[in-house]
């Protein structure tokens, strides 16, 4: 049986925030969220980490679902002995507890699983690293068998204790029976007068119970955020270790460096990024799906052989196979874009269908349209969808032409095959093959003349 408490009382004062610490981000998403879907795996079904709350904790909890955690109060900050101790009732006497940190976000399951696998009924295990400068951390103190017997403070260590490079990176794991008999016990006579849930490691050494330890793999599994350098730091190991695995996947990135995935995204082969890309949220693209520098993908799937040029975003759309978009694109939220289609530069499209190998080239902006397939839509084109008040659909049927610099005012329907004259307001509806030509005729004044400078 495991149990998961997770310490995210504090303020994070140097963070320089009106926000909890906790709930700064790391690739758009908040530290604590981290933890959560990193260590809540790992518990049995059904049963949910207790996270010790404390300054700003309605904005902490309005970040979960009450089935996400179980919250407990810290009210005044005593210490991280005191902050477990809150969660003690909430945790079942047989079952090993994993003690978290919100603020040390990038914590891999896969450690979690080694600490743990190391505890027993009577076996705690912690978390360590060998630091070449462990200043500021808890030292681990080791007797000449090599096993841990306590931990100490750097402002309660002596010199020869400060120079032990082995340190506590906060994270054990620690049968509940254990916790719930010492924490009570624990003084807060120390250098910084609080209750050190450290201080469990000197008894569980005095009582004969076994104390193991492990390694994360990587450095950066275990370092806190205290303030908004080690934030960016942070935000950027988390980006180079991402982007690593991308590549070991087969995505290309033409520069690792310069690619941000804040959310999730999956690929098929063969997919090229360039430089200066960032996919948000949930993304999928297809197979040989190309994207030009400088682009932002937001929730959205592009289907196999599309290709986006340079800076265009694509925000909540759904590109069908061999697409082309950009450069300078925009596909907002309810974008569709069937086989084929082309939206070229300084193309707005919103809430709409783009048919089968349909064009809408140059400077336009499509709204709340329904768009058939073999559409041609001049350059500036702009379906007046909205009349201050409410918004209005255009429908366009199959194969029609539509002239440069045209308004379609909504609600209008164009049946298949029409042709709209270059320049017409358009406000009637029309039927297949007509032509719809809406626009002041032209008046020729000969032997013109201009106007002279006074
Ligand atoms: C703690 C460890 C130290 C370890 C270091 C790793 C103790 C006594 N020391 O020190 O050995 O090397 O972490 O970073 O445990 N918190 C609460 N309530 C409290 C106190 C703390 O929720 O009353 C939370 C903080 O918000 C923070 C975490 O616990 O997220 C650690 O607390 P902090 O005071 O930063 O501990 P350190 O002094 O860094
Ligand atoms: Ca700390």
């Amino acid at each position: 049986m495991l149990e998961i408490v997770i310490l995210a009382a504090g303020k994070g004062t140097r963070m320089r925030s009106s926000k909890p610490k906790v709930m700064q981000t790391i690739a758009g998403k908040p530290l604590l969220r981290h933890v959560v879907d990193t260590a809540s795996p790992l518990l049995p079904a059904g049963t949910k980490p207790t996270v010790v709350v404390g300054f700003g904790k309605e904005h902490v909890m309005a970040g979960f679902d009450t089935d996400e955690i179980v919250a407990v109060e810290q009210t005044e900050q005593l210490g991280t002995g005191h902050a477990v101790a809150q969660a003690l009732d909430k945790l079942q006497d047989d079952a090993v507890a994993l003690i978290l940190y919100g603020d040390v976000p990038l914590i891999r399951q896969q450690t979690l699983q080694a600490l743990v696998a190391k505890t027993g009924a009577n076996t705690l295990a912690v978390l360590t690293v060998n630091l070449p400068n462990p200043k500021g951390y808890g030292r681990m103190l080791r007797n000449d068998s090599g096993d841990i017997i306590a931990i100490v403070e750097e402002k309660d260590a002596d010199e020869q204790q400060r120079n032990i490079n082995e340190i506590n990176t906060g994270i054990m794991a620690v049968p509940v029976r254990l916790l719930k008999k010492w924490l009570p016990e624990l003084s807060c006579d120390n250098a910084q007068g609080e209750y050190y849930l450290t201080d469990i490691i000197a008894k569980a050494s005095g009582a004969g119970v076994s104390i193991n330890s492990a390694q994360p793999e990587f450095a950066w599994e275990v370092e806190g955020i205290n303030d908004r350098r080690q934030q960016a730091a942070l935000e950027r190991a988390y980006q180079r270790h991402q982007a690593e695995q991308f590549l070991a996947d087969g995505l290309m990135l033409v520069d690792p460096a310069r690619f941000d995935c804040r959310g999730e995204l999956s690929f098929e082969q063969d997919v090229e990024i360039d430089i200066n890309v960032l996919i948000e949220g949930q993304v999928h693209l297809g197979e040989g799906v190309r994207i030009g520098p400088n682009c932002i993908i937001r929730n959205s799937s592009l289907a196999a052989g599309t290709c986006v040029e340079a800076n265009s975003i694509i925000d909540g759309a759904q590109v069908s196979e061999n697409c082309t978009v950009g450069p300078y694109a925009r596909l907002r939220p309810g974008s569709v874009l069937q086989k084929s289609a082309k939206i070229g530069n300084f193309v707005e499209v919103k809430k709409s269908v783009i048919g089968m190998g349909s064009k809408v080239n140059h400077l336009s902006y499509i709204g709340d349209c329904t768009m058939g397939s073999g559409v041609n839509v001049g350059a500036g084109t702009i379906t007046c969808n909205y009349d201050g008040v409410n918004k209005f659909q255009t429908e366009i049927g199959d194969n029609s032409f539509i002239g440069s610099n045209s308004a379609l005012v909504a609600p209008v329907t164009l049946a298949s095959g029409t042709t709209v004259g270059a320049g017409s307001t358009i406000t009637r509806t029309t039927a297949s093959d007509d032509l719809a030509i809406a626009r002041a005729k032209q008046r020729n004044i000969t032997g013109w003349q201009r106007p002279t400078k006074k």
